[in-house]
């Protein structure tokens, strides 16, 4: 099996390029594991080729890769909304693929997603933005107040509660989304593209929030195109390209 792992010592994550994972053994130490992989969408476009990757529990992996490569594909099978063409996907020890109706609803509830263009609700304040998903799971009203107060301190927006999103910079935007994926507490933060609308020093505001809730032990997988930014970061990278993975050179 040819598996390649990065240089640097910090670097946990294995990519493993062949198929030898198919009898794969369910590995509670990882929160993410692709086991042979692939995902063709049904116009025939092979977004994803025999993918295997492994996350570990309290990682922080950079998916880098051109345009087109396949890098929302593959976040997508994470949090299950699309499900691969063959192979397994397992997240947080749970099957994906094998997850529907309220299960899958149940198992989406433990991972924190964040967009590049935010997905906010323009005609609702910010403490409702945040709060949606709460209230959308029964939580009582001091339930919700009594986790939404530290997400939005977490994210420096508590004084800003009351604005709506258009009265709120494209980087406070991004930190209400932020405050929105961290207010279930979730064990797993996936953010695609997340710093693609923002000028270098809100991209680089957002990074750092990711890095403090990975030294929560969160973990997080962050999807860019900003080589920037990944530079400055010492965190594993992971590239794909044409819909197959392999090590950053
Ligand atoms: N719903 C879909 N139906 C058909 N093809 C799709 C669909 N979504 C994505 N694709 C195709 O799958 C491939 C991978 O797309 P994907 O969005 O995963 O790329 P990406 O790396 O995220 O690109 P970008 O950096 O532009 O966001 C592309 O060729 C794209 O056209
Ligand atoms: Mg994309």
């Amino acid at each position: 099996m040819v598996v390649l792992t990065t240089q640097k010592p910090t670097d946990k994550f294995v990519l493993t390029q062949n198929s030898e994972t198919k009898q794969h053994n369910r590995n509670i130490a990882a929160m993410v594991q692709l086991c042979s992989v692939s995902k063709t969408y049904t116009n025939g476009c092979h977004a994803l080729v025999n993918i295997n990757l492994e996350v570990k529990k309290g990682e922080f992996l950079f998916l880098t890769g051109p345009s087109g490569s396949g890098k929302s594909t593959l976040l997508k099978l994470l949090y299950g909304d699309e499900l691969p063409t063959q192979g397994d996907v397992i997240v947080n020890e749970s099957n994906v693929t094998a997850l529907r109706g309220d299960r899958l609803s149940f198992f989406r509830r433990r991972i924190g997603v964040v967009f590049q263009d935010y997905k906010l609700i323009p005609r609702r304040t910010v403490a409702e933005n945040v709060s949606v998903v709460l209230k959308a799971q029964g939580y009582t009203r001091k339930e919700i107040q009594r986790r939404l107060e530290p997400s939005l301190k977490l994210v420096g927006l508590y004084s800003k509660a009351d604005c709506f999103p258009e009265h709120l910079s494209g980087g406070e935007q991004q930190r209400v989304g932020i405050a929105r994926a961290i207010v279930g507490t979730p064990p797993i933060i996936l953010a695609d593209e997340p710093t693609g609308n923002l000028d270098p020093e809100n991209s680089w505001q957002v990074i750092q929030m990711f890095q403090k809730l990975n030294s929560f032990g969160v973990t997080v997988i962050v999807t860019t195109h900003d080589e920037q930014l990944v530079r400055r970061c010492n965190h594993p990278v992971a590239q794909i390209q044409d819909g197959r993975l392999s090590r950053k050179s």
